[in-house]
């Protein structure tokens, strides 16, 4: 469904992307793993064409969107969603609008039938009947799933989850991986997940990649992951630190002062 093909891309000489592949089947829900920095969201918004890598393909159902025409690109990105890190609501519409808007611009529908797509995709969020809120009466969560209801009112085969659970307490963390099984199983949608929380990429992946120096270093299911013995794989799962942040030796060898 997804194939990427030796993606290159650069910032400032750095690497970001460096010969990396990923494969994701249809269907499946693949996490991305890996620190900050390590360029998975500049593999996410190459993959909806935000950004230009500068070499390697990004197949989209067979369709290379890196070397396409304007119009088979439109077509094939046209069945995928990204769901933002920050929600990117806009503060002055309502939350009707804000998930509705993109049917405007790319569907022909009704009013009517805008405002009874609008409603079916937030009650697949868990959230009815809310269209007339504004943005800043809703919880860090609410807003996380309604910029996955935008999303899904595009019924789209493929959406990109940007650290879906980042900044929100356990509880609606724990609501949200639901979502994002639920989503799997009921719309068969094919998903790539990027977290640097292993709670959420060991419940909700079918496979885990990792990122590392622009490139995957580790990709299995979440028990091959989980048993790994790659060092960087382990220190990251484990959350350890890559070395001491201190000068001080008395505290390199662990000595309490
Ligand atoms: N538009 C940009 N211009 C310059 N540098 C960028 C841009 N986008 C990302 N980068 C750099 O690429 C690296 C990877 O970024 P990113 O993909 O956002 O990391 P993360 O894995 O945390 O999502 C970072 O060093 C970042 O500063
Ligand atoms: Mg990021």
């Amino acid at each position: 469904m997804i194939e990427i093909i030796d993606l290159y891309k650069t910032f400032n000489k750095v690497h970001v992307l460096n010969g990396l592949n990923l494969h994701v089947r249809a269907g499946e829900t693949k996490v991305v793993i890996g620190r900050s920095g390590a360029g998975k969201s500049v593999l996410l918004k190459s993959i909806v064409g935000i950004i230009q890598p500068e070499g390697g393909c990004i197949r989209i159902g067979g369709v290379d969107v890196t070397k396409a025409s304007a119009a088979e690109v439109n077509r094939a990105r046209r069945h995928i969603g990204l769901v933002f890190q920050n929600g990117a609501l806009f503060d002055s519409f309502d939350v009707g609008e804000n998930v509705g808007f993109v049917l405007d611009e790319f569907t022909a529908l009704t009013e009517a039938e805008k405002r009874a797509r609008v409603a079916h995709t937030l009650s697949l969020v868990g959230l009815s009947g809310i269209e007339d809120m504004m943005p800043s009466q809703l919880s860090g969560g609410m807003r996380k799933r309604i910029s996955l209801a935008r999303v899904l009112c595009m019924q789209p085969e493929i959406i990109l989850y940007d650290e879906p659970t980042s900044e929100v307490d356990p509880v609606t963390a724990d609501a949200i991986q639901k979502l994002i099984i639920g989503v799997r199983d009921r719309l068969k949608v094919t998903s790539i997940v990027v977290t640097h929380d292993m709670n959420t990429a060991y419940k909700v992946a079918d496979s885990i990649a990792m990122f590392y120096h622009g490139q995957v270093i580790a990709d299995g299911t979440p028990d091959e992951i989980r048993s790994s013995r790659h060092p960087v794989v382990r220190q990251f799962i484990n959350g350890e630190a890559e070395g001491p942040i201190t000068d001080d030796e008395s505290l390199k060898f662990g000595h309490v002062k």
